[in-house]
């Protein structure tokens, strides 16, 4: 693989862009002298963050996408946008992600948890592919959670019509660990392109998250809050993955505190990360593999 020669002058990607890990991630990487482009579902919210991230780097323009990425429809549009606007993409964080106290279905009528968390990422990054790969070397970064521990993907059930309970837990653990089996199935299918793609835990962050929901649930973040990692602190990895040189080197690794770790045996399987990605084209009806 090419030596990489760090962030600077690279065009990064990154949704969830607006707030939390992935705020603190653009802010940084922008520092380091990148070109950032952020994904927002809100123009205001979007231009808040990215006067932020601009003031970061120095005055470097940042550009707000707009797209709501539960929606396959607003996923392609913004792919179309992607591919129109840049000639040259490098890297491609996919770190936008919630959870939903109660079981809801996207536009497409697809579980809200699923579509946002797994599909979005599925999808945006295969129809970026090409172009990451035109740029290489590029890296992939989607960020997953350990709270994939105790998950099994739920291939009987994969709407969650029997099986959404803990207040939504149960759910995004599975959607954190779909993170994983996505990543490690996206870099077998990427050997030797001079493509890496990488997942990571960011720690227990004092963030936005949960803030969708209702009372009893911000009341548990609440609590959590005081022992939560700052999101610069939560940011670390992701820029260390998207940044360092050593993170080069790397590709289908789950990350933690910018150690490779093995995550549970389920994220482990193989079987399981081909079976999804099949599943995951069947349901975006991507037309294309990697
Ligand atoms: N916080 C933690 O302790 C923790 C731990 C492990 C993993 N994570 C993961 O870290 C990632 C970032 O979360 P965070 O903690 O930084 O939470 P956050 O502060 O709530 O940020 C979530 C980001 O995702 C965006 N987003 C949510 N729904 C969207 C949609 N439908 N379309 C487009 N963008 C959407 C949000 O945009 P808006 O600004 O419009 O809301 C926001 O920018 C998630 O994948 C989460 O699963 C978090």
């Amino acid at each position: 693989m090419a030596e990489w020669s760090g962030v600077r002058g690279k065009r990064v990607l990154m949704t969830g862009g607006t707030n939390g890990i992935g705020l603190a991630a653009a802010r940084e990487l922008a520092a380091r002298g990148a070109d950032l482009s952020i994904v927002a579902r809100d123009q205001a919210r979007g231009e808040a963050a990215a006067a932020q991230i601009g003031a970061a780097g120095g005055g470097r323009p940042v550009d707000v996408l707009l797209a709501d990425l539960s929606s396959q429809a607003s996923v392609r549009q913004l792919a179309a946008e992607i591919l129109e606007r840049y000639p040259r993409l490098e890297v491609l964080v996919n770190n936008a992600g919630a959870i939903y106290s109660s079981r809801q279905l996207s536009e497409d009528g697809i579980e809200l948890t699923w579509a946002l968390n797994h599909l979005a990422p599925f999808l945006l990054t295969t129809l970026l592919l090409d172009r990451l790969h035109a740029s290489g070397p590029a890296r992939i970064v989607t960020t997953s959670s350990d709270a994939h521990q105790g998950a099994h993907i739920p291939f009987d059930d994969i709407a969650a019509e029997r099986s959404y309970g803990g207040r939504g837990f149960i759910r995004y653990g599975q959607t954190k660990l779909a993170n994983i089996l996505f990543t490690t199935e996206l870099a077998r299918r990427l050997q030797g392109t001079g493509v890496t793609a990488n997942s990571f835990h960011p720690g227990v962050v004092a963030t936005g998250f949960n803030r969708n929901n209702g009372l009893l649930m911000q009341l548990g973040m609440t609590v959590i809050r005081p022992f939560a990692r700052s999101p610069e602190k939560g940011a670390e990895t992701l820029v260390w993955l998207v940044d360092s040189t050593e993170a080069g080197a790397e590709s289908g690794g789950y990350f933690v505190d910018r150690r490779r770790v093995l995550p549970t045996a389920a994220a482990q399987d193989a079987d399981a990360a081909l079976r999804l990605w099949e599943l995951s084209e069947q349901q975006t009806r991507a037309g294309r593999t990697a």
